[in-house]
Formats: structure tokens, sequence, C-alpha cells
């Protein structure tokens, strides 16, 4: 009878860690498609070969320069290298760094790392984020650190948890969650002087950035003339694959070649969530 407990009790454990490790492969799958689709950290954290286009291979290993007036910032090493990378640090650590900015070491992470939006980003999906970026190889890449002549908050806001994404079926609401995951109005929203987004005038456009690419402004996404109006949901979904009308190909840094990975019904609730937008004229002036 003992035996039969303990044999029993042994098989109910194997099933346990058998579901947890199914529950693992579910959420390394959701990290996946998130990772390599609308939320594109690769778009900053992946290496870019001289021309401007990703170098995959060399995985989350960093290296992309943002040199800016007030700022030359160095997207570091996300890979699991311990020495140069994130391997040392703990899921919490990673959770706080990604959705509140703050390192282990207790100091802060400038821009262009988008921690306003991210500080929106459900418990669930985090998870899945740090579980797919545990399962990457670890690629050894020491990153410069970055210098900010401007002075960085000594926070982004109080501590974040216990955060829900809304329901996939509330189309509207779940575009703008994955708009905030996916970062769109980090670029596509003006800047003051002091490189603040103008958030009365989010998707109007206008950011300019250079890079391999030559030159590319970010255009403006609200259904203004100089926006989105008239375009069909289809036009609008092509675009955020980086292919605009008349087979124009967009340049980056738009994330084409993450945001190409996005699912239909996804796609559908961030084109659903533009059309919302309150029609802006372009760019940063009145
Ligand atoms: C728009 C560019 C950009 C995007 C998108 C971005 N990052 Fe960053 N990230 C940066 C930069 C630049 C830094 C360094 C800032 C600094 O030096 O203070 C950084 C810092 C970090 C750090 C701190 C690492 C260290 O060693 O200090 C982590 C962790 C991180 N990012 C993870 C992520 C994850 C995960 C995502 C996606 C959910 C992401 N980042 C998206 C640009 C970006
Ligand atoms: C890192 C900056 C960046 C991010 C993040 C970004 N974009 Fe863009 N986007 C651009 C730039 C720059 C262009 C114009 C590129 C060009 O002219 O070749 C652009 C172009 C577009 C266009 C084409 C519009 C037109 O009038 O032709 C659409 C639509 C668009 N982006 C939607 C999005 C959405 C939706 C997201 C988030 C899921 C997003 N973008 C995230 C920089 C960005």
């Amino acid at each position: 009878m003992a035996m039969l407990l303990r044999l029993a009790a042994g098989l109910l454990l194997m099933s346990q860690v058998g579901a947890s490790s199914a529950q693992d492969q579910a959420r390394i799958a959701r990290g996946k498609y998130l990772m390599e689709g609308v939320v594109a950290c690769g778009n900053c954290h992946v290496a870019r070969a001289e021309n401007g286009a990703p170098v995959f291979s060399r995985g989350l290993s960093g290296g992309m320069v943002f040199d800016e007036p007030p700022f030359k910032a160095y997207a570091p090493n996300i890979t699991p290298d311990p020495e140069t990378g994130i391997g040392k640090w703990t899921d919490a650590q990673l959770g706080k760094a990604i959705r509140e900015g703050i390192r282990p070491d207790g100091s802060i992470i400038g821009p262009p790392m988008p921690i306003e939006f991210y500080r929106r980003m459900s418990d669930a999906d985090l998870a899945a984020i740090i579980a797919y970026l545990r399962v990457q190889p670890p690629v050894k890449n020491a990153v410069r650190k970055s210098e900010y002549r401007i002075p960085l908050p000594p926070d982004y806001g109080p501590a974040v948890k216990d955060v829900r994404a809304p329901s996939p079926r509330e189309t509207i609401k779940y575009g703008q969650y994955l708009a905030d995951i996916g970062h769109c109005m980090e670029c596509h929203t003006p800047r003051d002087e002091k490189g603040m987004l103008v958030l009365t005038r989010l998707g109007a456009g206008g950011q300019v950035f250079k890079g391999p690419w030559g030159e590319s402004v970010a255009r403006n996404l609200t259904p203004h003339e100089s926006g989105l109006k008239g375009w069909s949901k289809e036009e609008i979904a092509q675009a955020i694959r980086g292919t605009g009308r008349n087979g124009f190909h967009y340049k980056p840094p738009m994330a084409f070649d993450w945001y190409k990975n996005v699912s239909g019904a996804d796609m559908n609730a961030l084109v659903a969530y533009l059309g919302s937008l309150k029609p802006q004229p372009f760019g940063g002036k009145e």
C-alpha cells in the first residue's frame, strides 16, 4: 500500500512537472510571437549592418547607437550572457528594468528605451517576454555606457504591478494596448525642445531619424488629411508590414521587419486603434 501511494505520488509529481513545462512552452511561444512581432525590442537591441539592415544572427546583443542632441545612447546586450548580458539578473530584476526602467543596481535606464509605454505591459506578457529572453543563445558583446546630457528622471512613476491586458474583444482598447507595447507612439509623436513627447499631439508624426538608411520622418498616423484619412484598413495594415501605397518600401527605424509577423486579428486591432485617434495636422506645430 505504502509503495502504491509512493508510486501515485511520483506519478502526480511527474504529471505536474509535465504540466508546468507545457505552461513554460506556451509562455515562451507567446514571448516569441510578441518579441518577433509587435513588441520588437530587437528594433533597438539588434545590431545593424552598414546598410541599416538588422543583423539577426547576433541576437539581442545590442550595439545600436542613438546619437541625438540630448544623449548618445547605446542599446545594451540583453542576451543571457552572464558577463556582458543579463544572464545574472533574476526575473524580478528584469521585469523592473523593462516596466520601471530601474536596473538591479538602482540606476535609471534612459531614453530611447520606451519605459513610459512599457509600464502598461501586462504581467502575463512581461512574463512571456522574460521567458523568451531566457532561452535565447548567450552572445558575448560588451556595449559601451550611454552618455546623457539631460538629467534622467529619478524614476518613471510608482512601482508597476497587477497589470492586465484588455480583452481582445474590445478591439480599439486592445489595439491601443498593442500600440503601447509596440511603442508606436514613441516614434510617431512629435517631441519638444527638451526631447519629451508632446502627448497632446499623439500620433501626429514629424520626428526625424538619421541612420545608414539616410533620413526618414515618422508619418502622421491620425485620421487627418496629412495622415491616414482615406486609407483603407488593408492599406494601413500593409504599411505597418513595410509596404506603402504604390508598392513604396518604407525605411527604418519603422520596425516592419518585426511588425510583418503580427497576426491578422492583432493587426486589425492596431488599425482600429489608429482610426480612433484624434485627427491632427502633421508634426509638432499647431
Ligand atoms: C527604442 C529603442 C529601444 C527599444 C524598443 C527597447 N530598448 Fe531596451 N534599451 C534601449 C537603450 C538605448 C538602453 C540603454 C539606456 C541607458 O543606457 O540608460 C536600453 C536598456 C535596456 C535594458 C537594461 C540593460 C542594461 O544592461 O543596462 C534592458 C533589460 C532592456 N533595455 C530590455 C528591453 C526589452 C526587453 C525591450 C522590449 C520589451 C526593449 N529593451 C526595448 C533601447 C531600447
Ligand atoms: C522606431 C520608430 C518607429 C516605430 C517604433 C514605429 N514607427 Fe511607424 N514609421 C516610422 C517611420 C520613420 C516611418 C516612415 C518611414 C519612411 O518614410 O520610409 C513610419 C511609417 C509608418 C506608417 C506609414 C504611414 C504613411 O503615411 O505612409 C505607418 C502606418 C506606421 N508607421 C505605423 C506604425 C505603427 C502602427 C507602429 C507600432 C506598431 C509603428 N509605426 C512604430 C517610425 C516608427
